[in-house]
């Protein structure tokens, strides 16, 4: 899909790198070129991360443990990758979201989604952002926010009103920081099997035939499909596309917004044809 050397020279921080969708962008982004930064709370998980694809693409990738809820932790892990050279690209990857009824979800609750999820991609964004400006150096940041973010969802609430608040970062800061070199784009992604995720949203095996059904192509996204888009987005290639938070769904979410969408499942074959003209051009009889 890309030249080999699409990230050549790209110094990449994704945080939540070890696992899942991040593990899978620092994969990818080592096979195109680029040297790679993973962040994540357990030191254990990362270190193993980076020896495996370390020693499945012979790229670069350093493994920094780091909680990105804290503004001190996220200063001290970006001043040492600063110290080397500075990034290039940022991924807001890292996340924490779980299935809940509203009413009885604590303040502890709320805050251990809200604090990864936006307080974090705050954290981040800043730190790159303010070294980017001051020293004039071009930089990208790609954010993975969620399909639902734009019009919320029921039962994962914390998580929707901090994607909610990353878009409103990409959308601003693409316009705040464009002129200054910083390019702010995001993925939506559907769901798409990782451990992490389908353990926590998807916890039922029913609720995974009920997110089938939902998608018109009747299946889940992969990792490697994920990992490819977010190259594009943070290649050079992508240049000119700024604020722009890119849907990779399969149709889900135009199928739930679709007033006829389910029309094909409950409609049989005699029920089409009862429905046509009977001669061409006539109008079908009432
Ligand atoms: C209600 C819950 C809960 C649950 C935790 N809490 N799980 N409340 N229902 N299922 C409450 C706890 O009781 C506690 O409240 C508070 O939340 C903090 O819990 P901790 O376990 O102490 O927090 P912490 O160790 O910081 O863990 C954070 C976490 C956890 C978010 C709760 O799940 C986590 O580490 N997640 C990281 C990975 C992740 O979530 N990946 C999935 C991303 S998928 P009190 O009151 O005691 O303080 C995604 C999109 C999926 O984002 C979309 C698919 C289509
Ligand atoms: P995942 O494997 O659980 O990834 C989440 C990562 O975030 C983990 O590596 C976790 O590592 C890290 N993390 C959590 N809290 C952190 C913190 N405080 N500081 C630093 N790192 C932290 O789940 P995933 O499916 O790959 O999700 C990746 C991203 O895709 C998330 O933004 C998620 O919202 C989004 N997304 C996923 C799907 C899907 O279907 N998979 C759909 C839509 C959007 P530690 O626990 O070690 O810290």
């Amino acid at each position: 899909m890309f030249t080999p050397d699409l990230l050549h020279n790209k110094r990449i921080l994704i945080t939540g790198g070890g696992t899942g969708l991040g593990k899978g962008m620092a994969r990818r982004f080592l096979e195109l070129g680029a040297a790679v930064y993973i962040c994540g709370r357990r030191e254990e998980v990362l270190q193993q991360t980076a020896a495996e694809l370390s020693a499945a693409t012979k790229g670069e990738i350093h493994a920094t443990p780091c909680d990105v809820r804290s503004l001190e932790a996220v200063e001290k892990m970006i001043d040492e990758i600063w110290t080397a050279a500075p990034l290039d690209v940022l991924v807001n990857n890292a996340a924490g979201n779980f299935i809940a009824r509203t009413e009885e979800l604590s303040p502890g609750a709320w805050n251990s989604v809200i604090n990864i999820v936006l307080m974090g991609t705050l954290n981040c964004t800043m730190a790159c952002g303010r070294r980017w400006l001051k020293s004039d150096h071009p930089g990208t940041v790609l954010s993975i926010s969620a399909t639902y973010a734009p019009v919320g969802s029921a039962y994962v609430v914390p998580s929707a009103v901090s994607k909610a608040g990353v878009e409103a970062l990409t959308r601003s800061l693409a316009v705040e920081w464009g002129n200054r070199g910083i390019r702010m784009n995001a993925i939506a992604p559907g769901p798409i099997p990782t451990q992490g995720a389908f353990s926590r949203v998807l916890p039922h095996p029913g609720l995974e035939t009920l997110a089938l059904d939902r998608n018109p192509l009747h299946r889940f996204g992969t990792v490697e499909e994920l990992a490819n888009l977010a190259a594009f987005l943070v290649s050079d290639g992508s240049g000119y596309i700024n604020g722009e938070v890119i849907r990779m769904d399969g149709g889900e979410f135009l199928q739930g917004a679709g007033e006829f969408s389910n029309l094909g499942r409950v409609l049989k074959e005699e029920d089409w044809q009862a429905i046509k003209p009977k001669k061409s051009g006539a109008a079908p009889k009432p």
